[in-house]
């Protein structure tokens, strides 16, 4: 009996606490869309709809209501908005304790994510690019080569699979000067590792997302040990090696060699702001290593598609390189900074199949939104920028599931709100790789 009766009682007190969480918008005056028991408006997730699909369907209840409006992903509540250089920090899961490598920069946070970016960011300037780009070159003859022998012996090729297979060639000599070879032996380890890193159960991280607390006290990691011990290995192996022979390589594992912790060696006592341990250098370049191989291919992929599927654009855009190889005399960096139509050929599969589809942020302090009749978000709220729903609103892009790179002609451009445009996100956290990855596509 008694049993029955706190049985009943914690029921009451659940009830009650899941509808005053699902108030939470309509209390603070926030337009919001109606959530349902359990998974607040994530209806279908996982099993019928991409998540841009959901954030879509949100995106299109709460436009004309306001700049933003009140979501609930299970029962947290969750904004979508516009304005959002003033949001440092992203909702990304890590637990540095139980595996050190998933402090990268995507997770990072507050002044450590400050420090590193700013530690990080000269890496990646155009000089670099350049310095890397024959390198690039060298691969992409690799892939031609790889193409031709096999649609030579008539196969059929897994065009996704084979794309990403260049990236991960590419981003790795980039990255650790080694050659991955994944091009020629699908089945080589950087591969599968890369692969490995991809898949992890999305329901499993959102969770982990939400409730972090509870989740990191459970030893939760984000990534397998396997995956992130190769990566740790790697990097290991690579400076033990490049110190005892003195290698010199143009190569993201050797431009942060310098900010490496001197400790080791000397003894000395030096200061944490300035040096990484080799664990926070192998966090960075393990990142540069995933984000770089997996998003470059998806776009290339998709744009292939289209321009498989509209011949005359396909012409087009191989006039265009043809035109600028002649005008250089061979494939330069220069060359490809001159093809003007194939970029907004990219850039249109950027805006209809963006990659990441949508952009996370945490309220880092209580934000009271300007001109909002006294509307405060408070610290902690998420907030996702709906990347897809935004690039396939019928107001910004007219007809938005023609694929049309005309819509990237300059003058276009120039009337539309750059906001319109995000698929490397924006503000301080935006895209670092953004060169690399537009070269490399
Ligand atoms: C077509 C290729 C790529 C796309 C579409 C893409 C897209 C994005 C997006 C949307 C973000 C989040 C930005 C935001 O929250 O505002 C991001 C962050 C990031 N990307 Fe990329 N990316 C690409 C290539 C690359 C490459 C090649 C690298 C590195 C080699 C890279 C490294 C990073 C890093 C480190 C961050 C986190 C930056 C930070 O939090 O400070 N990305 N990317
Ligand atoms: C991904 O995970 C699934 C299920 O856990 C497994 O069957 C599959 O082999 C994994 N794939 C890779 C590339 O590790
Ligand atoms: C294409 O997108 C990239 C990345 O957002 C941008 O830097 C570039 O200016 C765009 N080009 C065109 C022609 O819109």
């Amino acid at each position: 009996m008694l049993l029955l009766y706190l049985s009943l009682l914690v029921l009451a007190l659940a009830v009650q606490w899941i509808r005053k969480r699902f108030r939470y918008w309509e209390d603070r005056g926030v337009p919001y869309v109606t959530p349902a028991f359990p998974t607040g408006n994530l209806r279908g997730f996982g099993r019928k709809f991409h998540i841009s699909t959901i954030m879509q369907r949100c995106y299109k209840q709460l436009k004309g209501k306001g700049p933003f409006g009140g979501i609930f992903m299970f029962t947290n509540p969750v904004v979508l908005v516009k304005d959002f250089q003033y949001f440092e920090d992203r909702l990304f899961y890590y637990n540095e304790k139980d595996n050190p490598i998933e402090a990268h920069l995507v997770a990072l946070e507050g002044t450590r994510w400050r420090n590193s970016r700013s530690k990080v960011t000269s890496v990646f300037s155009s000089g670099k690019m350049k310095m890397m780009f024959p390198t690039m070159i060298r691969v992409a003859d690799e892939f031609s080569k790889v193409l031709t022998r096999e649609t030579a012996q008539g196969k059929s090729i897994a065009m996704k699979d084979f794309l990403s297979r260049y990236t991960t060639d590419v981003v790795g000599t980039c990255t650790f000067g080694v050659d991955c070879n994944s091009l020629n032996y699908p089945k080589a380890v950087y591969r599968q590792m890369g692969k490995k890193a991809f898949n992890f159960t999305f329901l499993k991280v959102m969770l982990a997302e939400q409730f972090r607390d509870i989740a990191r006290a459970l030893h939760v990691t984000f990534f397998d040990s396997d995956v992130s011990n190769f990566f740790l290995n790697v990097v290991k192996d690579i400076f033990e090696y490049r110190e005892q022979n003195n290698v010199q390589q143009i190569d993201f594992t050797s431009l942060l060699s310098r900010l490496k912790n001197p400790d080791s060696e000397s003894g000395e006592n030096t200061n944490q702001q300035e040096y990484w341990s080799i664990e926070e250098i192998a966090a960075q370049l393990f990142v540069f290593f995933l984000a770089g191989s997996e998003t470059p291919s998806t776009t290339m992929s998709f744009c292939l598609y289209e321009l498989a599927a509209n011949a005359e654009l396909q012409e087009r855009a191989r006039a265009n390189v043809l035109q600028s190889i002649e005008k250089h005399g061979f494939m330069s960096y220069e060359a490809i900074h001159e093809m003007h139509f194939l970029e907004q050929c990219i850039n249109e599969s950027l805006r209809k199949y963006p990659p990441v589809a949508s952009l996370l942020r945490t309220v880092t302090r209580d934000y009271p939104v300007p001109d909002s009749g006294g509307v405060i978000l408070q610290r902690g709220t998420t907030m996702i920028v709906p990347v897809y729903a935004i690039h396939h609103d019928p107001e910004y892009y007219s007809d938005p599931e023609t694929y049309d790179p005309d819509r990237f002609s300059a003058d276009l451009v120039a009337q539309r709100n750059p906001l319109c445009f995000v698929p490397f996100g924006a503000g301080p956290r935006t895209c670092i790789g953004l060169r690399f990855g537009m070269t490399s596509t």
